[in-house]
C-alpha cells in the first residue's frame, strides 16, 4: 500500500492574534493543508483559548479545511455550535474527564457530514481508543500534555503511532494518524517514520521567519 500524503496543520494558537487575517493568508500561501484550531475551556484543560465565534470568523477568511480540536468538557453539548461554525473535522477526547458518551458523540459528528476525530492524552493507553478505530476518520495522538503550546515532544508516544499504523494497514483503512504537540523538523521525521500522516505544528511554524520553508521541512522536503 502507498504511504499516505503528509499533511501539515498549523495550530492557530501560536499565531499573532492581533493580525489573524494576515497570519491566515501567510499560512495559506506557505502551503498549509489544514488549519488546526485548539479549543480549550478551562475545565478539561486549565487554559482557555477561543470558541465557536472565532471558528466562524476564521471560516469566512479561508477555504482551508478547519481541523477543530475540542479540549473541553461536554463536547457533545457544544458540538452543534462547532458544526454551525464550519468545522471540517472535529476531534474529541476519549478521557472520562471530557464527560461525554464517546461513541454517540463520534456518530453525531459523522452524522452531520463532518470528519470525526478521537484524541488521547500522553497518559492514556492505546487500548482506550482501539474499539473506536472503525468509527473515526482521524486519530489524534497527543505528543504533549494538552493545554499549552510550546512544550517538548514526547518520543515515547511513537508506540501509539506505530500501533495505529499497524491497525490502518491490517484494515486497509484511510484513517488519518495525526500528531499534536512539540512538532519541529526533527520530531516530524520521527512521527512520519512511525506512521503519522498529519502533523500539527504551532510554535515551530509561527515562530519561524519563513513559514513556507518550515512547512516544507516539516514534510521532510528541502
Ligand atoms: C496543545 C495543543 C496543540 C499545540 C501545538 O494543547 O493541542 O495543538 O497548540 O503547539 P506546539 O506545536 O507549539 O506544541
Ligand atoms: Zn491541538
Amino acid at each position: 500500500m502507498l504511504s499516505p500524503q503528509i499533511l501539515i496543520a498549523p495550530s492557530l494558537l501560536a499565531a499573532d492574534f492581533s493580525k489573524l487575517e494576515v497570519e491566515i493568508r501567510r499560512i495559506e500561501e506557505a502551503g498549509a493543508d489544514w488549519l488546526h484550531l485548539d479549543i480549550m475551556d478551562g475545565h478539561f484543560v486549565d487554559n482557555i483559548s477561543f470558541g465557536p465565534a472565532l471558528v466562524a470568523t476564521v471560516r469566512k477568511q479561508t477555504e482551508l479545511p478547519l481541523d477543530v480540536h475540542l479540549m473541553i468538557e461536554r463536547p457533545d453539548h457544544y458540538l452543534p455550535r462547532f458544526l454551525e461554525a464550519g468545522a471540517n473535522s472535529i476531534t474529541v477526547h476519549v478521557e472520562p474527564e471530557a464527560r461525554h458518551p464517546v461513541t454517540e458523540t463520534l456518530a453525531a459528528i459523522r452524522g452531520a457530514g463532518c470528519s470525526a476525530g478521537l484524541s488521547l492524552n500522553p497518559a492514556t493507553p492505546f487500548e482506550t481508543i482501539e474499539p473506536h478505530l472503525p468509527n473515526i476518520d482521524v486519530l489524534l495522538v497527543m505528543t504533549v500534555h494538552p493545554g499549552v503550546g510550546g512544550q517538548a515532544f514526547r518520543p515515547e508516544m511513537m508506540e501509539k503511532v506505530k500501533r495505529a499504523r499497524e491497525w490502518r494497514a491490517a484494515n486497509q483503512s484511510t484513517l488519518h494518524i495525526e500528531v499534536d504537540g512539540g512538532s519541529n523538523v526533527d520530531t516530524a521525521k520521527l512521527s512520519i517514520d512511525n506512521g503519522a500522516n498529519v502533523l500539527v505544528a504551532g510554535t515551530s511554524i509561527f515562530r519561524s521567519k519563513d513559514y513556507a520553508k518550515e512547512i516544507r521541512e516539516l514534510r521532510g522536503k528541502k
